[in-house]
């Protein structure tokens, strides 16, 4: 009988796309995808250790399947990713039912593993470095119409909070053209927006080519836009130290491009930023989102803000507030620092700030945030927008729900102004106009005006109920 694999994710974009590769590569090995672990024959855990709590929760689900392990010995659990890069032969000693750990350099050979413990016992293996970005992996992609790129791997910057250099390794780029080579073969596939990652986007690269000018950021963003068939180029992150003039403008003139720039700020107090090893003070940032504000009309911003860093004052507080006023962010994600073991901030551990502090902190940012956001919102109503349909809303089979330019979410009946279309001409990968009616912090109300006219249709392989 077929063996079944199910994966879950945890952490950010590149752990999801991780996780894609995964499951072509056990769908390659013949396995079949199932949503549902308790059949599982195999379980994957592809785990994130950005902060205390993704430990936490790993060790929670992997708690919960022991029992299920205990009745089914031939269940499988690997578990790979960025904690299994930093804990290594920890998490067998929390958790000694688990068959396989493998890290983030050789999720390769994850199929290979499994089944390697099937014969001889449960493997550890973690490899240090990647030699060159493995291109050619199998990818089980998540929808048809939409994919992750990586453009660069792991982070060559030395932020003091931050884990993730340490359990993704130096920066390596990928090469230009095995990234335009993707993105030929994904448009051929029917894919019309991409998502370019790599934790530090600006400085991709740099560790590129000799002699001749290598390529950077600016030059691929444009060469992606102009990819046949691509009507939706993202990328995330761009760090605001190595943003760019020539970045800006290749946003500004690459009509594929979406106006949507997701700039980090984690804190706006200048010694704070200091003591992070953020390289940008607050004017500085503010600045540079000046200047992209000012090339790319109607660019929605998003950010991420670390609420508690050691040593951080209500003056620096107050700094991180000012700069979100100014900035007035469409959305933020806010965070409560966690230490992280062997990271130069966890060693400040004499000036960590009490947890009632940082609650009241966090309380106060996100009322501010959410307050920026809704005017953000409520300035798109009235205007008609283009949406990539993503499928009916889950609250409601007959309400379908999508993402502007702007990466906003829409939600909106297939009809209205008096046009009614058919469901199978709007299924998920789509693109209509939508005029927007109503607005919250974090989503979009519509109407639906019309389907695009250019954009090419996908194929539904969702059913869609409309009444
Ligand atoms: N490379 C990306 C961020 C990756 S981690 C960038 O530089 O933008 C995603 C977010 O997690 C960070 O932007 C930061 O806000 C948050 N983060 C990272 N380490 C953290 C820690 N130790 N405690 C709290 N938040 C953290
Ligand atoms: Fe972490 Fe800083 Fe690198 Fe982002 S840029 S991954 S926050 S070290
Ligand atoms: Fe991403 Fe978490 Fe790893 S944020 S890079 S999955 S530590």
């Amino acid at each position: 009988m077929t063996r079944r694999f199910h994966v879950s994710t945890f952490g950010c974009q590149m752990n999801e796309h991780d996780s894609e590769r995964i499951a072509g590569l056990l769908a390659a090995d013949g396995m079949e995808a199932t949503d549902d672990v308790e059949t599982a024959d195999v379980v994957v855990f592809n785990t994130c250790c950005v902060r205390e709590n993704a430990d936490d929760r790993l060790y929670g689900h992997l708690g919960r399947l022991k029992a299920l392990k205990a009745e089914r010995p031939e269940l499988q659990i690997a578990v790979g990713g960025c904690l299994a890069q930093k804990d290594r032969e920890v998490v067998r000693a929390r958790a000694g039912h688990v068959d396989v750990v493998f890290g983030t350099h050789n999720l390769g050979e994850v199929a290979a593993l499994l089944r390697r413990a099937r014969m001889e016992g449960p493997v550890v293996e973690i490899i240090e470095e990647y030699e060159t970005y493995p291109s050619a992996l199998p990818v089980r992609r998540a929808v048809d119409h939409a994919s992750w790129v990586t453009i660069q791997i792991g982070c060559d910057n030395t932020c003091t909070y931050c884990i993730v250099p340490k359990v993704r390794g130096r920066e390596i780029s990928r090469r230009m053209g095995d990234v335009l080579r993707e993105v030929e073969q994904l448009a051929a596939d029917g894919v019309s927006e991409v998502t370019l990652l790599g934790q530090n986007v600006n400085s991709y690269g740099r560790d590129l080519g000799s002699g001749q000018r290598s390529p950077g950021f600016a030059d691929l963003l444009r060469a992606v836009g102009a990819v046949d068939g691509i009507r939706r180029v993202r990328f995330t992150s761009p760090h605001p130290k190595d943003l760019s003039a020539a970045t800006i403008e290749a946003m500004a003139e690459s009509a594929t491009v979406c106006e949507h720039l997701h700039l980090p700020l984690q804190s706006g107090s200048d010694r704070v930023l200091a003591r992070m090893h953020r390289g940008y003070t607050a004017e500085r940032y503010l600045a540079r989102l000046g200047a992209a504000r000012a090339a790319n009309a109607d660019l929605a911003v998003t950010t991420d803000i670390i609420v508690g860093f050691p040593g951080e004052t209500e003056a620096d507080f107050e700094g991180t507030l000012a700069v979100v006023e100014e900035a007035g962010y469409d959305a933020a994600y806010t965070f409560v620092y966690s230490p992280r073991e062997g990271t130069d901030a966890a060693a400040m551990s004499d000036e960590f700030v009490p947890a009632e502090t940082v609650r009241d902190r966090m309380g106060r940012l996100i009322e501010l945030v959410e307050r920026h956001a809704l005017r953000r919102y409520e300035a798109r109503v009235g205007g008609v927008e283009e949406v990539l349909v993503e499928g009916p809303s889950k609250k409601s089979p007959t309400v379908l729900t999508g993402r502007t330019r702007q990466n906003k979410v829409v939600n909106f009946p297939p009809r209205g102004g008096g046009a009614t279309v058919r469901a199978e001409e709007i299924g998920p990968g789509s693109y209509v106009d939508v005029r927007i009616t109503g607005a919250a912090p974090h989503w979009l109300r519509g109407e639906f005006v019309a389907t695009v006219a250019g954009a090419r249709r996908v194929r539904t392989r969702i059913p869609l109920t409309v009444e």
